[in-house]
C-alpha cells in the first residue's frame, strides 16, 4: 500500500518498499536531489530533513516511519521564492566551500532558529552536529548569528 506524506507542502503517495531509507525516496522516488548521502549511517548530516519541523537524518530513517508526516526539504526552505533568512546569511558570508555538506548544514540550522530564534555560540555549537569536510563551522556560525532574529 503507497505511503501518503506530505513533502514541502505537497501531497505525495510513495510506493517504494517500506524499509527504504527516506533519503532514496527523496533522491530517487520524488527526484529532488539537494538533500546529501554522506555516509548513510547517521553520522554526517549531509541528509538531514525535518520531519514535523524536526531537524532528521533521512539516510536512517524507513520510509514507513513518515506516513502522514510532513517533510521539508532543502528544496522547500524557499517556498515561494524568497531566500530563508539562513539562505541569505550563507550568501552574504560565504559559507560554502565545496558545498556538499550544505544542504543538511541549513537544514539543522533552520531548525535550530525555529527552536531558538537568538542561539548562544554554545546553543549553535550543540545544535550543528553535521560534519563539514572543509571546515566551514566558523562562516557556518556567523552566517546563523547573521541570520537569527530574522528568520
Ligand atoms: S548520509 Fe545521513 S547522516 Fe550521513
Ligand atoms: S563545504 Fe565541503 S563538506 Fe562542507
Amino acid at each position: 500500500m503507497p505511503i501518503e506524506a506530505t513533502i514541502n507542502g505537497k501531497p505525495v503517495s510513495i510506493t517504494a518498499e517500506p524499509d527504504t531509507p527516506l533519503l532514496w525516496v527523496i533522491r530517487e522516488e520524488l527526484g529532488m536531489t539537494g538533500t546529501k548521502f554522506g555516509c548513510g549511517i547517521a553520522a554526517c548530516g549531509a541528509c538531514s530533513v525535518h520531519i514535523d519541523g524536526a531537524v532528521t537524518r533521512s539516510c536512517s530513517v524507513p520510509v514507513s516511519d513518515i506516513a502522514g508526516k510532513a517533510i521539508t526539504t532543502i528544496e522547500g526552505l524557499a517556498p515561494h521564492g524568497t531566500l530563508h533568512a539562513l539562505q541569505a546569511a550563507w550568501i552574504a558570508h560565504q559559507v560554502p566551500q565545496c558545498g556538499y555538506c550544505q544542504s543538511g548544514q541549513l537544514m539543522a540550522a533552520a531548525a535550530l532558529l525555529a527552536a531558538s530564534p537568538k542561539p548562544t555560540d554554545e546553543q549553535i555549537d550543540a545544535a550543528m552536529t553535521n560534519i563539514c569536510r572543509c571546515g566551514t563551522y566558523p562562516r557556518i556560525r556567523a552566517a546563523i548569528h547573521a541570520a537569527a532574529g530574522q528568520a
